[in-house]
């Protein structure tokens, strides 16, 4: 089998080339700098299979061409699917395989990262002190003990991230459709409860059509006065636009995000010598108490070495016929 991996970074062949050895004698695995879109899709030609991720292009043409050059199978290494067009690629016959929890710690670690980080102003004092400058004036955040987290979608990630929250001393509010019930520590409530009783509000859900926009003009008029929120899920979870009604409102502690809408041109691209075009991301960053961060919750040493292990036992199971059905998109 040949696979040709689009979007590889550094650390993408880093922690492939560790593990391919293990499988040479059947699988083959080569690296494209270039992410899968419209204009490099053709380049798969000769290749059974492609591997992709978060802001590859999967959308029906793009398919389409994968389809004609012979690609029969997708392999994600992510967790998340909605930039596949599943419908698409069912009608193409094409296999999507993916990496559902290769480290649902590495996710968690980051949103608290993000949390911590905006309430108690990191990122200004990191800067301040550089400069010289050793004045506290608005610096000031809020304990996290003795307050109440909010977890929208307690799946994996969200499981890790009630357990720090927990271990933070917080009182901790779930939502989800199926609620986890090995997490006896949760008060399971409907949105509208968690967005009015949580200080912290984590975003862990997928991006479905039903949970679109779901935080918005109208949920966000729920939530307190001084609530900090974090996305490291999908950045339309949120309409940025209210986002940004609401920051400007003055409702927010603090706001991390690691996922945004619009990142897909930016991901893990270096765009330091181009006039940034898109006046979402710049209004972001142009307030005090916003973080965002460049979809980076998935990286760490470990999650890379996950990806990398589970993506290799996908290609393997779809050659020998053993695929691990969990993995099925
Ligand atoms: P999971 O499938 O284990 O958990 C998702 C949970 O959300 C499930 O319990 C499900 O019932 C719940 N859910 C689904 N729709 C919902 C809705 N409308 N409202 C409330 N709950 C809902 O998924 P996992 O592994 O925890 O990942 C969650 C998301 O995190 C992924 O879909 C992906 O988008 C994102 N992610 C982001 C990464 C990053 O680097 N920033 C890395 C990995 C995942």
């Amino acid at each position: 089998m040949k696979i040709l991996l689009y979007d590889a970074k550094k650390y993408d062949r880093e922690s492939f080339e560790r593990i391919t050895p293990k499988y040479e004698d059947d699988i083959h695995v080569e690296y494209m700098e270039d992410d899968l879109q419209l204009e490099t899709a053709q380049y798969a030609k000769g290749y059974d299979a492609v591997c992709a991720f978060v802001s590859s292009d999967l959308s029906k043409p793009v398919l389409e061409i994968l389809s004609n050059v012979g690609v029969k199978l997708i392999l994600l290494r992510c967790a998340g699917f909605n930039n596949v067009d599943l419908d698409s690629a069912k009608e193409f016959g094409m296999t999507v395989l993916r990496v559902p929890g290769y480290s649902p710690e590495a996710v968690a670690e980051m949103a608290i990262t993000l949390a911590m980080a905006g309430n108690r102003h990191v990122h200004k004092a990191y800067i301040r002190v550089r400069e010289n400058n050793f004045s506290l004036n608005g610096l000031t955040g809020l304990n996290l003990f003795g307050k109440t987290a909010g977890i929208v979608g307690t799946g994996k990630i969200g499981a890790a991230m009630c357990k720090i929250c927990h271990g933070f001393g917080m009182k901790v509010l779930g939502y989800d459709l199926y609620p986890n019930k090995n997490l006896d520590f949760v008060e399971y409530v409907d949105l509208d409860t968690l967005l009015q009783q949580s200080d912290l509000i984590s975003l862990h859900c997928p991006l479905t059509d039903d949970s679109y926009h779901m935080i918005n003009e109208e949920t966000i008029g729920k939530m307190k006065d001084g609530v900090i929120l974090v996305n490291t899920s999908r950045g339309a979870l949120i309409n940025t636009e209210d986002l940004i009604k609401g920051i400007r409102a003055k409702k927010f502690q603090s706001v991390g995000l690691d996922v945004y809408e619009e990142e897909t041109r930016n991901v893990f691209e270096n765009r330091e010598d181009d006039i940034m075009e898109s006046s979402i991301t710049s209004r972001l960053l142009s307030f005090p108490n916003v973080i965002v961060t460049s979809h980076q919750a998935f990286l760490t040493a470990e999650a890379l070495e996950a990806i990398s292990e589970i993506t290799m036992e996908n290609a393997k199971g779809y050659l020998t016929g053993n695929i691990d059905e969990a993995n099925r998109v």
